[in-house]
């Protein structure tokens, strides 16, 4: 477990992946999922995680608590949820966090003018809101948090009454949201030192501590995010790989790393694990669906990679050259071939434990299982390999169904074919074959005569994990059900890029199966009647 210090150098990270990262298009998650990215979260080292907004539903309630006291531990994370200005918010909240050893609520009102008119509110009306949730929540709670959303077009008068009113009320954290991601860092960087300054009873010495939520819509939270650090902020919110609504938050790696690499500019500290940070961004990736594109600071696959010949001849040199931080500070190691075909499982698992896995009993099985039939087909194992191969073993949602067979016919010379075999979560086996514009598409038909949750793919991208064309293939894709803007990712890994892609597809139907409760769905077609459809959707 991390261990944190706090000083006036101290940077929060209050990471809100699975609140404002969750509530973005296609980055549903279950509430397994939710448990193991808190856990890989806790490791990393975040100060604060927002679990949900318990008021949505009671799955998300339902995450939320688990979250509070499986994670929410005396020497973990403070455990915060998301709640409107509203009583019913407020109370569910708290019953989400109530059991977490530091539970924080997180209370919000619009103060903007256009989201004044929204609510239908003046703001004589919205500070009497204000008092009346935050005091609502001290009297719950004894960590709240307040903030004046859409705080980038708000007036600075009026966001320093709306401040004042909240710590008056209890409030012992002001997070000021830009929350449509409009302001710029100098016009950031002065409205937060003035709101700072002229706050009552919320200036240095107040304990009261500042805190910026930004999102990224022209490219700027990053920047505007480290502009209020300069300004006097010490608590940031975070999403890992920059999950969010729209163009997404401000991502938890870039400003660590900014902060970590230009230490001596900036002359602040995090509580951060960075070697925690590929692994966590690879598992948000992973469950989400999300597929982080390969230019993209710091976790991006291209990242550490030197193309041109200058760059490559810099760098093997003295590495300093064109690297400002070592790919192994993010977690990332440079050794190639790790194991070959010899290696027994106590090798494996120890090289695991190196990348930071943890893998016992069946796991470990499986895991070695795989491993020993891709050194068979490839000359070199990388770590990458490995990661994949533990990713796809380990990272599934529940099974519903689980793929047995595949068999695809494809080429030229005839119609692209697949027959897949189906196992239930009750051990029955459903066999189905089904004609489609390729392989991929004729597979995920296949699939879908047999499981019958109808959904529409709007995602479906593949790459290889290393160089070579005995590579192992990565596929994401995401589906979201045809009524519903809910989408839901799988990930899949397999040498053979048709079995990554039906195993993502599952991945995904059995997502989007738990978290839509379709479980007594009748799959069509037994091991004794094999349905084969040939007509195109
Ligand atoms: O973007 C935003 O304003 C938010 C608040 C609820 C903090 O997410
Ligand atoms: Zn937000």
């Amino acid at each position: 477990m991390v261990e944190r210090v706090y000083d006036e150098n101290t940077v929060i990270i209050f990471d809100t992946t699975l609140r404002d990262g969750e509530q973005s298009p296609g980055c549903t998650l279950g509430s397994a999922e939710k448990l193991e990215i808190a856990r890989q979260l806790a490791r990393l080292g975040v100060d604060v995680i927002e679990a949900g907004f318990a008021a949505a539903s009671e799955d998300d309630l339902r995450a939320i608590q688990r979250i509070a006291r499986e994670v929410g531990t005396l020497d973990g994370p403070t455990i915060a949820s998301l709640a409107r200005a509203v009583e019913s918010d407020i109370r569910a909240a708290w019953e989400g966090v109530r059991d977490a050893a530091k539970p924080r609520i997180h209370t919000f009102l619009g103060t903007s003018p256009s989201h004044l008119r929204m609510v239908g509110i003046t703001e004589a009306e919205a500070l009497e809101r204000i008092r009346f949730a935050v005091s609502l929540a001290a009297s719950l709670c004894p960590d709240v948090e307040f903030s004046p959303m859409d705080a980038g077009r708000t007036r600075i008068e009026f966001l320093i009454e709306a401040c004042a009113v909240a710590v008056a009320a209890g409030a012992r954290t002001l997070n000021i949201p830009d929350t449509v991601g409009y302001v710029t860092p100098e016009e950031w960087h002065d409205k937060l030192a003035h709101l700072i300054a002229e706050t009552p009873g919320a200036g240095k010495g107040s304990g009261i501590v500042w805190s910026v939520h930004c999102h990224n819509d022209l490219g700027m939270a990053t920047a505007n995010t480290l502009a209020g650090v300069t300004a006097g902020v010490r608590q940031v919110e975070v999403t890992i790989n920059g999950v969010g609504e729209r163009a997404g938050n401000t991502s938890l790696e870039e400003v660590v790393m900014s902060l970590h690499t230009r230490q001596a500019y900036y002359g602040l500290r995090t509580n951060i694990d960075t070697t925690q940070i590929m692994k966590t961004s690879r598992m948000v990736s992973n469950y989400m669906g999300m597929v982080v594109q390969p230019n993209k600071a710091i976790v991006g696959a291209n990242a550490f990679a030197h193309e041109s010949g200058i760059h490559q001849s810099g760098v093997i040199k003295d590495a300093e050259t064109f690297e400002i931080m070592t790919p192994e500070t993010i977690g990332l190691t440079h050794s190639k071939l790790v194991l070959g075909k010899h290696s027994g499982r106590a090798a494996l698992k120890k090289r695991l434990e190196e990348l930071g896995y943890t893998i016992e009993g069946e796991e470990l099985n499986q895991v070695f299982y795989r491993f020993k039939s891709l050194a068979d087909a490839k000359k070199t194992v990388t770590d990458a390999d490995l990661e994949a191969l533990v990713n796809d073993e380990t990272r599934k949602p529940q099974e519903f169904f689980r793929l047995g067979d595949i068999q695809v016919t494809c080429g030229t010379m005839g119609m692209p074919t697949a027959t897949v075999r189906l196992t239930s979560a009750s051990g029955e086996t459903f066999v189905h074959a089904a004609i489609g514009t390729g392989p991929v598409d004729a597979s995920y038909r296949a699939i879908d005569q047999i499981v019958k949750a109808p959904n529409i793919l709007i995602e479906y991208s593949v790459h290889s994990v290393t160089e070579g064309i005995d590579a192992l293939g990565e596929v994401t894709v995401r589906i979201c059900p045809p009524d519903s803007t809910r989408t839901f990712g799988g990930y899949g890994a397999d040498s053979d890029i048709i079995v990554a892609s039906v195993k993502a597809y599952m991945a995904a139907l059995n997502r989007m199966i738990a978290v839509l409760g379709l479980g007594d769905i009748q799959p069509e077609g037994d091991s004794a009647t094999v349905g084969i459809r040939t007509q195109t959707k």
